[in-house]
């Protein structure tokens, strides 16, 4: 029986090192602007976010031409064995992909749209595929829709492509994906904190304590 997976979509260390002692992150996922909102050069912070995470690590290319995503990719999986090369879903993109993974190097094509972008890149021996279902939501349309249309597609052929189910926005989107059978969820830091919470556990525990304060009076 597969296990949901749980990423953390941020390269913040803190956020990081918050999430990990509670034993809730399975991987991390980065992608340019996460890096440029760190302020630090992205290899520099792959390096220490490899060493407080045992688990996939996404980090994205900037290059947008395949061979300059090969050279890019190969000098990023350089930095540890749990480096995920995370490429763009273009055509450029997915030859990468199909290059940088008969290198045995573990891909994540990041900016999907729609159900047959995401066969193409299963097609390409995307080891993760990332649909970005809030920024369809924001678009007036329904994000999810789509994790059921790639789930049908790969059971149907048997691709093996992880569905890694990003752009989250909400609990309600990680609940969803987790109906859907998705593989993976990788949250913001926020909505991972929103996971954990709920009004009734706080006035539990609040009552809990002040009836034994009580008790000890
Ligand atoms: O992993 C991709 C994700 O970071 C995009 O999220 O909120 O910028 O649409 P968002």
């Amino acid at each position: 029986m597969a296990v949901m997976k749980f990423f953390l979509d941020t390269a913040d260390l803190t956020e990081i090192k918050t999430y990990a002692v509670m034993g809730l992150i399975d991987g991390i996922t980065t992608n340019p602007s996460l890096i440029a909102k760190s302020g630090r050069p992205r290899e520099e912070v792959i390096t220490d976010i490899c060493d407080i995470v045992d688990g996939p690590i996404s980090a994205e290319v900037i290059s947008t031409d395949h061979a300059g995503m090969v050279k890019e990719g190969v000098e990023l999986a350089k930095i540890h064995p749990n480096i995920t090369v995370k490429v763009p879903l273009t055509g450029d993109g997915l030859a990468a992909c199909r290059e940088l993974s008969e290198k045995n190097i573990k891909t994540n094509v990041t900016l999907c749209f729609t159900a047959v972008q995401a066969l193409m890149a299963a097609k390409a021996g995307a080891t993760f595929i990332s649909p970005f279902v809030g920024r369809l939501d924001d678009l007036g349309q329904t994000g999810m829709e789509l994790i059921e249309d790639i789930r049908t597609i790969y059971d149907n052929y048997g691709f093996m492509t992880e569905i890694l189910v990003a752009s989250i926005r909400s609990p309600n989107h990680v609940r969803t994906a987790a109906t859907l059978g998705a593989d993976v969820c990788t949250v913001p830091p926020k909505v991972l904190g929103q996971l954990l919470k709920h009004p009734l556990t706080d006035s539990g525990l609040e009552q809990f304590l002040a009836d034994h304060r009580k008790s000890q009076s």
